[in-house]
């Protein structure tokens, strides 16, 4: 089925639930993100996808694509099920040397094919620019290991150096394995990176693997590999990167694991190949442990975070990932309330903006006590994200049974502090330096109150802002920031 046509997320009415900023599937079930290739200047966005259904199911590639990585144009279904398997997680590839023999500048993607039984590797291709696919006959470029039939989610991109050649990280039980080749097709076999079982005791399989160069606030080279785990620190399914030298085959962990994420819902996280002078990654906002649903009368389940752009950060504990909002959500700001060089102490600061979509953004925030506090209030929801020296924590979070949790993650860092705060109607995500907690919401079509206080505590800080993201207006008109 195609079902689905160049129907931008951002256009659902008010009220629907709909993220504002956030990209869902036109219907159906979402989870992974896939294939995230940029190329001409478009930002291609697979999914994991059912399109029949609000519930896991046999899984198709659904597509979408975006010029500032914010609003998306919904394409038909590139790649669905067949014979041999339904199809899982990849990526893709733009093989500009056409080192396949396809064409020079064929986009190739390399995907899981699902059965009970046993996963294998394929190849699809493009020659008009990813809107269709054409399955490789000669399927699968790597068959089910006898030894590790579970093996799954190749991450494909080029490793340019020494002439070049193409590198595959899979998720094989708890390890990643590590494969190379010169055209696409034939693969061997170079590493088993088996880091990731000693991060906070967790066993059980990897999946959807990640490895990407990154050059790091001390200008030093190093590489990132991330995983998807099945237990994280706020339970359930969780990303986790280790820091490390990759030389074209093997990687070397130079560092223990660290948590990504301290949230619930941030999963599966993939980079776009090719977006040249930034790494962006964006995310499933699941967990499998406690999977989404749709309430009742909606014909859609899923959505992913916002893209996020990676630097990496050294420190007393090594290096950590820092994520932040991909710059171009910056552009679908309204006016909003901005104040400067302010003392935050007794009195609280509060922003007369409301919106179902808000951005708020701390710069230079100079806390002693207690910690910087934002309320975010909707409806009977008060969430509140606390920001101090050494700590992140959100509380207020509604969990299932009708009570409410908090979440903190690990602040390391001194000097003044930066938080960003992205709510939308069923997310907030939350930003402080190397720490982030992503956490999905109940539906609502209510409008965010917000405010900014510091009780008990004496906060200046250098700028505040507070602004309604729209992400059907015009970009250019909507930025004030
Ligand atoms: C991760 C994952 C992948 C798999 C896909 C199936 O969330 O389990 O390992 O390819 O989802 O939809």
């Amino acid at each position: 089925m195609s079902g689905t046509t160049n129907e931008p997320t951002s256009s659902v009415p008010a009220g629907s639930g709909r993220p504002v900023v956030h990209f869902t599937p036109p219907r159906g079930w979402l989870n992974d993100p896939n294939g995230l290739l940029s190329v001409g200047g478009e930002h291609h966005l697979f999914y994991q996808h059912h399109p029949h259904d609000t519930v896991f199911g046999p899984m198709h590639w659904g597509h979408a694509v975006s010029t500032d990585f914010v609003t998306w144009r919904h394409l038909p279904i590139a790649l669905a099920p067949d014979g041999l398997g339904v199809v899982y997680s990849g990526s893709a590839v733009n093989d500009i040397a056409g080192t396949t023999g396809l064409g020079a500048g064929a986009f190739v993607a390399l995907f899981t094919y699902h059965t009970e039984t046993g996963e294998s590797q394929a190849m699809a291709w493009s020659t008009d620019g990813g809107e269709t696919f054409t399955k490789f006959a000669g399927n699968p470029v790597i068959p089910v290991a006898p030894d590790r039939p579970m093996t799954r989610d190749p991450r494909v991109f080029w490793y340019p150096d020494d002439g070049g050649h193409w590198v595959m990280a899979l998720a094989a039980d708890g390890d990643v394995v590590l494969a190379t080749s010169p055209d696409l097709r034939s693969w061997a076999h170079q590493d088993d990176v088996s880091v990731f079982t000693t991060i906070d005791g967790v066993e059980g399989g990897v999946e959807t693997p990640d490895l990407f160069p990154l050059v790091a606030d001390d200008g030093s080279h190093r590489w990132v590999m991330s995983v998807g785990l099945p237990s994280g620190p706020a339970g359930g399914s969780a990303t986790a990167a280790v820091i490390g030298d990759f030389d074209g085959t093997r990687f070397t962990p130079t560092e223990a694991p660290h948590w990504v994420d301290h949230g619930g819902h941030f999963y599966a996280a993939q980079s776009w190949n090719d977006t040249v002078d930034r790494r962006v990654w964006i995310g499933w906002m699941g967990n499998w442990s406690d999977l989404p649903t749709a309430p009742p009368g909606r014909s859609w389940c899923g959505q992913m975070s916002i893209p996020r752009e990676l630097s990496l950060r050294s420190g007393a504990d090594g290096y950590r990932l820092a994520q932040t909002p991909i710059r171009e959500l910056e552009r679908y700001r309204l006016p909003g309330d901005v104040v400067r060089d302010v003392a935050v102490t007794a009195v609280p600061l509060r922003s007369g903006v409301g919106g179902r979509a808000v951005d708020v953004e701390v710069v230079g925030a100079d806390v002693h006590g207690s910690g910087l506090e934002v309320h975010c209030r909707r409806g009977t929801l008060r969430l509140v994200v606390t920001a101090r020296a050494d700590r992140l924590a959100v509380s207020g979070l509604p969990f299932g049974d009708g009570s409410h949790r908090s979440l903190d993650a690990p602040r390391p860092g001194t000097g003044p502090i930066d938080l960003r705060i992205v709510l939308d109607t069923t997310s907030i995500e939350v930003f402080s330096g190397t720490a982030t907690i992503t956490a999905l919401l109940p539906d609502s079509s209510d409008e965010w109150a917000v405010e900014a206080s510091a009780e008990g505590a004496d906060v200046a800080v250098r700028r505040l802002s507070v602004h309604a993201l729209d992400a059907t207006a015009d970009p250019a008109d909507a930025s004030d920031a």
